[in-house]
């Protein structure tokens, strides 16, 4: 089963939909606000651009879409009032995979550029907003199109499971009890979509573009420590006992792993490295306490995020 074939957050906006269940996310995008101003404040005073051509991928549907755009058009119309410039044209676009519920994305965008151009007036710049749905791990836009990609709390889903870990019986991640080659297949297929990633990017951006991604990470080296695995070992216990009272089928839960991976800032630092297309401005990491149990030890809930704010190299 292809990943992007299946792969979506919750549609709708009941109360088990993503758009009702992402305010941890959402203290993400905030937490890393500053970095995007960052960015987005050095992109445009390089050349005090007429249009800008801005990309969000794994923009998901709900109020955190439209936050991080809200955040980018702030940030212009603020400098482009300091500087008694005209705002400058912007082109949105929003990437997700296909089955992503852009239709709840598409009504609100109508009331959110109103909203804009009230609050706004003049400094707000003709802004046009689109859907581009299609995987971030194949080619999505024209080349040398893009002056900004951002991304939030996406590119942990690998394109697909890793190879060869059949192994990994009764896990549904990289476990304790898994064997020595799951944390390493999971590893090798981050590094691969990784790589990919930004050689696809690096076509799209133009040259002195901009990326942020903020990526779901982890602290320790070692990949099994309990404190990424955490919550799928407590999913992968509930399918066990499932499996136990004959509510699911062993051979299905044997041969289900999840296509995601949170890797170390070492990890990530050395891909972009060796990839070579992109100079690395900016590399943060910070913690977020999802703060859902008050039972929890706060190492049990802490989570890393690494920040990296790239600029295209050639
Ligand atoms: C946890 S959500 C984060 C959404 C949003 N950026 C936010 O911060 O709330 C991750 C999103 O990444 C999307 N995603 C995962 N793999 C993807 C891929 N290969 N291409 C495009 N989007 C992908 C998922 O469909 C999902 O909507």
């Amino acid at each position: 089963m292809e990943v992007q074939n299946v792969l979506h957050m919750t549609p709708g906006e009941d109360r088990n939909s993503y758009v009702v269940n992402s305010e941890y996310q959402k203290m993400v995008i905030i937490k890393a606000k500053s970095f995007l101003e960052e960015a987005i404040t050095d992109l445009y005073c390089k050349t005090f651009p007429k249009s800008l051509s801005i990309a969000d991928l794994g923009c998901s549907s709900g109020p955190n879409t439209l936050l991080v755009i809200s955040e980018i058009i702030e940030t212009i119309s603020s400098l482009c009032r300091k500087l008694g410039h005209q705002s400058p044209e912007l082109q949105v676009f929003l990437n997700d995979l296909p089955g992503n519920d852009f239709n709840t994305i598409f009504k609100s965008i109508p009331c959110f550029l109103e909203k804009h151009r009230t609050d706004k007036g003049n400094e707000f710049g003709p802004c046009f907003i689109a859907g581009m749905p299609g995987s971030f791990y194949e080619r999505l836009f024209l080349a040398e199109t893009l002056d900004f990609v951002h991304s939030s709390y996406s590119l942990h889903y690998l394109s697909q499971v890793p190879h060869g870990i059949e192994s990994n019986k009764g896990n549904i991640h990289i476990a304790v009890t898994s064997p020595p080659c799951v944390p390493i297949a999971y590893l090798t297929q981050f590094q691969s979509d990784f790589a990919f990633f930004l050689s696809l990017r690096s076509e799209e951006l133009v040259y002195g573009g901009r990326m942020v991604l903020t990526i779901l990470g982890r602290r320790n080296t070692d990949p099994s420590i309990k404190e990424n695995c955490d919550s799928w070992e407590l999913l992968a216990l509930s399918l066990r006992d499932m499996v136990s009272q004959g509510l699911v089928d062993e051979a299905k839960l044997d041969s289900f792993n999840l296509p995601m991976y949170s890797p170390c800032v070492e990890e990530v630092k050395a891909i972009i490295q060796e990839q070579g297309s992109f100079h690395l401005n900016v590399m943060e990491t910070f913690d977020l306490d999802s703060g859902t149990n008050d039972d929890y030890e706060k190492e049990d809930v802490e989570f890393d995020e690494i920040i990296k704010t790239l600029s295209q190299l050639s």
